[in-house]
């Protein structure tokens, strides 16, 4: 993998939500590079280690990055609004975007940014995006096909649907209009939706998330259990991954 360490200015900081924020980098040695699913780890001043954020687009030199304030890494990374050191970009060869020429895309709260770039790339796309309340969606209006899934039910205009994404995904995979399905979010999600998608005979990747430290397949940090040739073995998100396929994880 071929990845560059730079420092990039942020050109823009802008909110999405009370905890969400939506930054956009400009770095025109890496944006040409970026694949959808690879993500940059990036430099938080006054903590160690690195952060890793998936890539929400690339464009005109530029990468993309939205994310939530979980901990303290995060708030900091929300404050800053002159230049970040990132490493970039990382991870295998992300969705194949260039196998396919359809999918659904499946986004689980702060998974859905990747699945924007994804979009990008795709001639036809449905997108299917689970959030626990109308509070937390983020991206509706970006995404085409769309529904949205809240657990309260609490988004219910003409894209909204009362429960998980099972149901909608269900009735895409039942119209046999796409090739594959690709998905990030929550692990119970990826889990229904490798299920879903293994009933109906489509391919499905997954993009999975563990703690990081170096991002480059070095500290062995990152172990997920994946299967190949019928055996369980470790594999590395950051250098395997983030992107699998559904049948080769153990979730
Ligand atoms: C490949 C990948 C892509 C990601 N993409 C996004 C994204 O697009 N948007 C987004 O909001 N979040 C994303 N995350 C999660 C994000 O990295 C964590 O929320 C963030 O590192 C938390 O840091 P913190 O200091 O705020 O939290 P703290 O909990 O204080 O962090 C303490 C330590 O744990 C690590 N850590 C905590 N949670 C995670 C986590 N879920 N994944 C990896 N390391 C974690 C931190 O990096 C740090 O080293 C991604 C994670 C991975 C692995
Ligand atoms: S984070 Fe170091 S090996 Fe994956």
């Amino acid at each position: 993998m071929e990845f560059f360490q730079k420092r990039c200015d942020i050109v823009i900081n802008r909110q999405l939500s009370d905890t969400v924020y939506d930054i956009w980098l400009r770095c025109p040695e890496i944006y040409r590079m970026a694949k959808p699913g690879q993500f940059v780890n990036i430099a938080v001043p006054g903590f160690f280690l690195r952060r890793p954020i998936s890539i929400c687009e690339a464009a005109e030199e530029r990468l993309r990055l939205v994310f939530e304030v979980r901990g303290a890494g995060t708030k900091a990374l929300s404050q800053i609004t002159d230049n970040i050191d990132i490493i970039a970009p990382l991870g295998n060869r992300g969705f194949e975007v260039d196998k396919y020429k359809s999918a659904v895309l499946v986004g689980g709260g702060i998974g859905t940014p990747p699945l924007k770039f994804a979009q990008n790339k795709l001639e036809k796309s449905a997108a299917v995006l689970g959030f626990r309340s109308k509070e937390n969606v983020i991206m509706a209006d970006e995404f085409r096909n769309v529904t949205i899934c809240t657990d309260d039910g609490s988004y219910l205009n003409y894209s909204g649907h009362h429960g998980n994404i099972s149901e909608p995904l269900e009735k895409l995979l039942a119209s046999g209009e796409y090739e594959a399905v690709f998905a990030c979010g929550p692990k119970p999600m990826l889990k229904a939706v490798v299920n879903l998608a293994e009933k109906y005979n489509t391919p499905c990747e997954v993009s999975l998330e563990e703690r990081m430290a170096c991002g480059v397949g070095a500290c062995l940090g990152c172990a997920c259990k994946t299967v190949k040739d019928g055996s369980e073995i470790y594999s590395h998100v950051c250098k395997d991954g983030p992107v699998f396929d559904g049948k080769a994880v153990i979730l």
